[in-house]
């Protein structure tokens, strides 16, 4: 049932703009999290009548919804933590996101068994959760924007529920190829497509992923239909990062940067979650390789690692994170010496010290060996003090907008990327400068604002 109230404007994700921490005098503390969505959601102001429905994703959200505690505009949904593991870790994370960066082992998995099946039905409930707060919540002919992987089935769902919706989806992942799409039982394939194709429209990042989906349609579902596909790449948010990488906490972090680093030294800066697709390790190798291909590099070159804890639910993360760990030691046993330390690694998120990385890098490493859009490829240049060369996986979504001026690299392909390093180390201030300037401008041309506006007016139109 349309209600007559009801929000203009929804949105929906697995994780919202805000997350509650129960403390122990049993108090709730509210944090506020960052992001495009978030900046591109502000863009549309606060009287516009818009929602944000998310999942609880900890004790102290479900608690936060328990007790009626929220922030105006998000509606957090109080999905049993059981199901919501097995949604989450289980199909999101450990199958799709796996499948959308063809991340398996293929020899050993996946495996499509009874546990999956288990899996699945409980990634079914969770959509549907999200599908029925939504219907509830929608004014007549309300236009709401779905968000991820996580959320496949919600708009086929949604559809059922309420024909009067204008129902968009946005995929901040690549999508997969048909030769590997499918991989997924010939039902679940279906029913991911079918659940997709309930929008009126659909976005991705960058058209080679908007393409792999067109094409799983058209092998697997006969096309795709009345739905329309878009494509609108997430640029950074220029005025944010400026401002914010000018404050005192920042400044701070340089200077203490640059004491890890050593004065005089060149630094190549890699700033990531440790995602499995982030391809952390050979970085790492390729780094090892330069100091081999170049010795005159050592004791002349840090690399600053930040690889900040993701999804330690899942034993593949935290082995993966473990490897990081062991590797940047072994460099560093090995090559180290009393004055030169070549690898600096820090796991703590520290979002001003990531800021600061930015500022002094010489060299920015974004290898992932697949990647949605890769925003630090995009952020680097807009902050950096004085220019800075980007080595950049030819399989991140921004190589299609910063291909040009970046050293491209295969990220499996660690001797290549080595020499990439070294170029990018060598590459003379003028014309690192000059392609540091052309970089920020193709990485600012859509702020999250605008590409939230795009979305909806496409899809109001
Ligand atoms: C990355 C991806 C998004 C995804 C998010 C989930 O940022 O680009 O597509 O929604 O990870 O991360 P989480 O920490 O919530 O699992």
């Amino acid at each position: 049932m349309a209600s007559t109230h009801g929000a203009q404007v929804l949105v929906a994700s697995n994780r919202g703009p805000v997350s509650y921490e129960l403390r122990e005098d049993g108090a709730l503390h509210a944090r506020r999290g960052g992001g495009g969505l978030v900046s591109g959601l502000s863009a549309i102001g606060p009287d516009a009548g818009a929602l944000w429905v998310c999942s609880a994703l900890s004790d102290g959200d479900r608690e936060a919804v328990r007790r009626g505690e929220g922030e105006p505009g998000v509606r957090m949904l109080d999905i049993p933590a059981d199901v919501h593991a097995d949604a989450y870790n289980g199909i999101a994370n450990s199958v799709l996101w796996f499948v959308h960066h063809m991340l398996y082992q293929t020899p050993l998995e996946p495996v499509f068994d009874e546990d999956f099946r288990r899996q699945w039905s409980s990634y079914e409930t969770y959509n549907r959760a999200f599908a029925e707060a939504l219907a509830a919540e929608a004014a007549e002919g309300a236009a709401v924007i779905v968000q991820d992987y996580h959320l496949a089935l919600v708009p086929g769902l949604l559809r059922t529920l309420r024909t009067d919706l204008r129902i968009g989806h946005f995929s901040h992942t690549p999508w997969a190829p048909p030769e590997y799409f499918r991989m997924l039982p010939d039902d679940i394939s279906a029913q991911l497509l079918k659940g997709m194709l309930g929008a009126d429209r659909l976005g991705f990042l960058t058209h080679r992923w908007a393409n792999a989906f067109t094409a799983c349609c058209e092998e697997f579902a006969g096309g795709p239909g009345d739905t329309r596909i878009g494509v609108h790449g997430l640029g950074a948010d220029a005025d944010f990062l400026r401002e914010r990488a000018h404050r005192q906490d920042v400044q701070d972090r340089m200077t203490s940067l640059r004491t890890e680093i050593g004065e005089g030294r060149k630094a190549i800066v890699r700033v990531d979650r440790t995602e499995l697709s982030k391809n952390i390790v050979r970085g790492l190798l390729a780094y090892r390789h330069l100091l081999d291909l170049h010795p005159e590099w050592r004791e002349q070159v840090v690399h600053v690692a930040f690889a900040y804890p993701s999804r330690q639910d899942l034993a593949v993360y935290r082995d993966y994170t473990a490897e990081v760990q062991r590797l940047a030691d072994e460099i560093n046993a090995s090559y180290g010496t009393p004055t030169w330390t070549p690898v600096v690694l820090h796991v703590q998120d520290d979002f001003a010290r990531s800021l600061a990385a930015y500022r002094l890098a010489d060299v920015a490493l974004v290898n992932p060996i697949r990647d949605g859009m890769n925003l630090v490829a995009k952020e680097v240049p807009v902050v950096s003090d004085q220019g800075c060369a980007l080595v950049l996986s030819r399989e991140a979504g921004a190589y299609e907008e910063l291909g040009e001026d970046a050293l491209g690299v295969n990220p499996y392909d660690i001797v290549s990327t080595a020499h990439a390093l070294h170029d990018a180390l060598t590459m003379p201030p003028a014309e690192r400068a000059e392609r540091t300037k052309r970089l920020a401008a193709s990485a600012t041309a859509l702020p999250p604002a605008q590409w939230f506006l795009d979305q909806l007016n496409a899809l109001t139109r």
